[in-house]
């Protein structure tokens, strides 16, 4: 790993989610096919999902294809799809090398049936992988899934497994696709859109977020850093007020 005091790092996101966003606007504005962005955006995803395993990073979570997605044009869709499963073809076994875990969160189920079978491969192939967790978020979205987990939760209740007075916020979110992960310390959207788009949603409440006006495929490793160290320089509270946490720091 690399001594990240030597990129003037001295405090990482243990888990770092992407909206990963403006390939379109990448390739409009070279006057390239959509295409083009997207092919584009899966070199900086490779890029920045190497740096944060070579900083220390523990998680990475990457927008890759969201619910609402579905309603783009068919063959914008089948393009995606297409890519994403090269890109796992081509990727598995340096995950490996990598020692990273590969996981995906959505609905997964609407996947064509030959991406999702690549999918299930690498995440198999992958699964006792321990330096870093790669997150994909495919087919997500953040409503569904919360809505998703209401629905496995009342048919637990209603099984006896767990009653409604039990329900808090730990043990709701085991419900969500996200089980077993911290949430997210800090939320990159590139391409300058102020939204969350239905990304982690419940997961969000105390993150902090950077937008920037880079479009994803210009977005490499030196912004990466950059974006590293704006995050270090904030000050997350928690609902407290920071003396409580310079009282903490004393002790
Ligand atoms: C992000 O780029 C990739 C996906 C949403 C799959 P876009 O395709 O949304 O690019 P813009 O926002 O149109 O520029
Ligand atoms: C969010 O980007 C989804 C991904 C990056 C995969 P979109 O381009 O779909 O978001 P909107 O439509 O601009 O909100
Ligand atoms: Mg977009």
């Amino acid at each position: 790993m690399k001594n990240i005091r030597t990129l003037g790092l001295y405090k990482l996101p243990l888990h770092v989610a992407i909206i990963m966003d403006g390939n379109g606007r990448w390739a409009k504005k070279k006057e390239l096919p959509r295409i083009a962005g997207h092919r584009e955006g899966i070199k900086r995803a490779k890029e920045i999902v190497e740096v944060s395993r070579e900083i220390g990073i523990k998680v990475i979570t990457l927008y890759t294809f969201s619910y609402e997605n579905w309603q783009r044009p068919q063959e914008e869709i089948a393009v995606l799809m297409q890519l994403l499963k090269n890109y796992l073809e081509g990727e598995w076994e340096n995950l490996v090398k990598q020692d990273i875990r590969l996981i995906a969160i959505g609905d997964l189920k609407l996947l064509p049936p030959d991406t999702y079978e690549v999918l299930q491969k690498v995440i198999k192939n992958t699964a006792k992988c321990q330096t870093m967790i790669l997150n994909l978020a495919i087919s997500y979205g953040g409503r569904q899934e919360i809505i998703h987990a209401v629905k496995v939760l009342i048919e637990n209740v209603k099984q006896g497994n767990i009653k409604s007075d039990e329900i808090n916020e730990v043990i709701f979110s085991q419900y969500l696709w996200t089980k077993g992960l911290p949430d997210p310390d800090f939320i990159i959207r590139t391409s300058g859109e102020f939204r969350l788009s239905n990304f982690l949603l419940w997961q969000s409440a105390y993150a902090e977020f950077y937008i920037t006006p880079i479009l994803w495929p210009d977005f490499n490793r030196f912004q990466f850093i950059e974006a590293l160290k704006e995050y270090q320089r904030r000050e997350r509270r928690f609902g407290k007020i920071s003396e409580q946490f310079r009282e903490k720091d004393r002790k």
